[in-house]
């Protein structure tokens, strides 16, 4: 019943989702996750000590980032890259927890791999032994149920309206947008699409409109859907998942004394020192 479609680029991973997990209601589970075959030779365990700190710090410093957060941990060929994306509507506690969850999930399942992308519905986790900030990628999995078509009289809007938050996304502050399509006779349809910060704005709407046209004949005429890739993310359903009452992305997280900012800043020198190292 439940069928999945992916376009993976690349042929050393390990890819599994689980679309079993479908479901009307929006609770939290792992939507997929994706291992590279390579294990690190950490004969002194020194790339697995970075990991554990960079693990760390994506998950204490994602909330007050407003849920999307990348560091860098070792140097040279211990070096580990990470980034941690939470899904712009859900509470701050939950993104806390979605994001340790989802590092512990990481290790777990990929115990060796040192590029690992682990899919929640909530949040996205990403590390690799090479650097891909910045780098939009399109690697994107979509999961749907294949006999859950929607009513014919909507099938015709829904794509059009999902292309339309697309074309918003990457204009808003943190590149996430929320809509609703009011479909006279079906009631009413709701859409969501992410990026992460990293990439431009041009590359969130390249990402974005690549996955539209990439599974639009297994989407189009679905009652709902939802597409996770490396950089952009799309979702879409007939009742409102999404909370319009988050604070994550509002003003009160963002660090606000001088003692954070400096932190900050330091952290980001520290950062770009490493890079020569
Ligand atoms: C990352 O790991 C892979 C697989 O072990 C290796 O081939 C590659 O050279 C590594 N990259 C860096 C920058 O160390
Ligand atoms: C976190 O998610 C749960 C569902 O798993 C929900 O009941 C709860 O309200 C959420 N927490 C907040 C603060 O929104
Ligand atoms: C995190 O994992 C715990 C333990 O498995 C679970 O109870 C909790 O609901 C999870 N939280 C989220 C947001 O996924
Ligand atoms: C898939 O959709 C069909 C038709 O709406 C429904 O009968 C079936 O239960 C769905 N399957 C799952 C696993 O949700
Ligand atoms: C809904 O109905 C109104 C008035 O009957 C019409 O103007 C509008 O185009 C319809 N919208 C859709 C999405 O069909
Ligand atoms: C949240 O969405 C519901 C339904 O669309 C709306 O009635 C409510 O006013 C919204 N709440 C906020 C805080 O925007």
């Amino acid at each position: 019943m439940q069928t999945l479609y992916l376009v993976v680029p690349c042929v050393i991973f390990f890819l599994s989702v689980f679309p079993n997990g479908f479901c009307l209601a929006d609770t939290n589970m792992k939507s997929g996750s994706q291992c590279s075959e390579a294990d690190y030779s950490d004969t002194d365990g020194t790339f697995q000590t970075n990991l554990r700190s960079l693990l760390d710090s994506l998950a204490s410093n994602v909330v007050e980032h407003h849920g999307f957060y990348q560091n860098v941990a070792g140097k040279k060929a211990n070096r580990v890259y990470g980034t941690v994306l939470c899904r712009g509507d859900i509470s701050v506690s939950n993104c806390s927890d979605c994001t340790l969850n989802s590092t512990r999930v990481a290790t777990n399942d990929c115990p060796m791999s040192n590029d690992v992308t682990i899919w929640f519905r909530w949040c996205f986790l990403r590390y690799s032994n090479e650097s891909f900030f910045g780098d939009m990628q399109q690697t994107a999995v979509t999961i749907t149920n294949e006999t859950d078509f929607d009513d014919p009289s909507v099938v015709s809007e829904g794509l059009p309206f999902m292309t339309g938050i697309a074309a918003e996304a990457p204009d808003k502050s943190f590149m996430f947008h929320t809509a609703v399509l009011n479909a006279n006779k079906s009631g009413k349809r709701y859409g969501m699409a992410q990026c992460t910060r990293d990439i431009s704005r041009e590359d969130c709407r390249r990402c974005l409109d690549a996955q539209l046209v990439t599974f639009r004949t297994v989407i189009g005429n679905k009652r709902r859907w939802e597409i996770y890739g490396s950089n952009c993310f799309m979702w879409y359903n007939d009742y409102q998942f999404y909370s319009n009452g988050s604070t994550l992305l509002s003003a009160a997280w963002r660090p606000s004394s001088c003692t954070s900012s400096i932190i900050g800043f330091i952290l980001a020198v520290s950062a770009a020192l490493l890079m020569f190292f």
